[in-house]
C-alpha cells in the first residue's frame, strides 16, 4: 500500500463521507484556488485554464480519503512528485501552498477531527513536493 492510500476501517464512515461527500472537496478546492489566483508566486506556475487542475485535485482528495477510485480511473496512479517535477517548487512556494490549503480547510468548518486529519496530511506531504533550493535563502550547510 503506498503512502497515498490510507488504510480505511470498513466499519467507520470515510473521511470523504464525514467531510460531506466528494462535493465538499470541490468546494474546498474552489476556496484553495481563490487563494492561489491571488498569489504572485504560485499563480504563474498554474496554467491559464484552472478548471482541469481543480477537478483533478478535488477527485484526488475524495479518493485519498476513501471516496472511491474516480481520480485513478481518470488520471492513473497519482505519482504526485513526478507530476510536480516541472513546477519550480522551493520552500517558499511550498509554504504558500500549504498556507492557502490550511486556510481553505479551516474555512470549511469540517468536524474538528476531519479538519485535523486533513491539516496533518497537508503538513506531511507538502514538503515532499519541494524540488529546488530557495532563491530567498543562502545554501543550507546541512545539505552541503
Ligand atoms: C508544494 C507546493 C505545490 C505546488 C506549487 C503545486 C502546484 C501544482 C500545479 C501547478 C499543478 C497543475 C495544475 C494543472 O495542471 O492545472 C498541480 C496539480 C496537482 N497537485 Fe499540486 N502543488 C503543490 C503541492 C501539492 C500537494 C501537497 C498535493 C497533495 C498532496 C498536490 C496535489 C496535486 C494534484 C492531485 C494535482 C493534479 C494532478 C493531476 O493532474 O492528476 N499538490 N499542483
Amino acid at each position: 500500500m503506498s503512502q497515498h492510500e490510507p488504510r480505511p476501517d470498513p466499519d467507520e464512515p470515510s473521511i470523504t463521507e464525514r467531510a460531506g461527500g466528494p462535493d465538499a472537496f470541490v468546494e474546498l478546492v474552489d476556496r484553495f484556488y481563490e487563494r492561489v489566483e491571488q498569489d504572485a508566486v504560485l499563480r504563474p506556475m498554474y496554467p491559464e485554464d484552472l478548471e482541469p487542475g481543480k477537478r483533478h485535485l478535488a477527485l484526488f482528495f475524495a479518493q485519498y480519503w476513501g471516496g472511491g477510485p474516480v481520480y485513478s480511473e481518470e488520471r492513473g496512479h497519482p505519482r504526485l512528485r513526478m507530476r510536480h517535477a516541472g513546477f519550480p517548487i522551493d520552500r517558499d512556494a511550498a509554504l504558500r501552498w500549504a498556507t492557502h490549503m490550511a486556510d481553505a480547510v479551516r474555512s470549511m468548518r469540517f468536524p474538528s477531527d476531519v479538519e485535523h486529519a486533513i491539516l496533518l496530511y497537508v503538513s506531511r506531504f507538502t514538503p515532499s513536493m519541494i524540488n529546488r533550493a530557495d532563491d530567498l535563502l543562502p545554501p543550507d550547510p546541512a545539505e552541503g
